[in-house]
């Protein structure tokens, strides 16, 4: 390793050391077992697809506990059906820790979405956020009836929210769960930044009732 030494702000890696180390003896002071137990195994009842914005950490947000939510993010939360890694945390999610809620949540102000509705190249990343301007595309009349940018934005963010949870219902995991007759829940709400409220899109489904006949497998 060379001799400089990397500065941030406020924010250097031997403060994260010395937080974790912080943490440990506040959650130890508070539950002398809480590593014993964790450390036997898990059983998380959620899975959350989220964004990778530093500003919407899952646990805190949601008032839950290491161990309590299994989570994949990703820039502009994202759902599509190609991505392995998406699938693959679904798979594990759905057939091995049988998580009861899948929960894509957006969140406004979203970096990533915000770029979509742009024309600016960012670069590699213009390739990921083409998947939202699919989801602008596809509510192209809705988003034109929309004059206020703001809200436009807004819209979209909620939008690409449904719609990565669509994507999910789609899926044969999610499918092949419901046909089995396996409890899960699929939901998508929306984050604000502004507020710290979590928004309920109100398009929860649980069964294969709900998915569109295009979609369905088997
Ligand atoms: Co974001």
């Amino acid at each position: 390793m060379c001799a400089k030494t990397i500065e941030t702000e406020n924010i250097s890696y031997e403060t994260l050391l010395q937080g974790n180390r912080d943490w440990v003896k506040d959650t130890i002071d508070n539950d002398p077992n809480f590593f014993n137990k964790l450390s036997e195994g898990q059983n998380p009842p959620v899975l959350w697809i989220g964004c990778s914005d530093s500003r919407v950490p899952a646990n805190q947000i949601t008032n839950t506990k290491p161990g309590d939510i299994f989570v994949h993010r990703n820039i502009a939360n994202v759902v599509v059906h190609t991505d392995m890694n998406m699938l693959s945390v679904l798979d594990y999610s759905v057939n091995v820790l049988k998580v009861k809620h899948v929960i894509v949540c957006g969140h406004y102000g979203c970096g990533g979405v915000k770029a979509a509705l742009g024309n600016k190249q960012v670069g590699i990343i213009d390739n990921w956020l083409r998947n939202i301007r699919d989801v602008y595309r596809t509510h192209e009349r809705e988003m034109a009836t929309i004059k206020d940018s703001d809200q436009r934005f807004d819209r979209l963010v909620e939008l690409n929210t449904i719609e990565g949870a669509s994507n999910i219902m789609n899926t044969s995991i999610v499918q092949a769960a419901w046909a089995n007759g396996q409890d899960l829940a699929v939901h998508a709400c929306v984050y604000s930044l502004k507020t710290g409220i979590i928004k309920d899109m109100k398009v929860t489904c649980n069964c294969l009732d709900d998915v569109a006949p295009a979609f369905k497998v088997g």
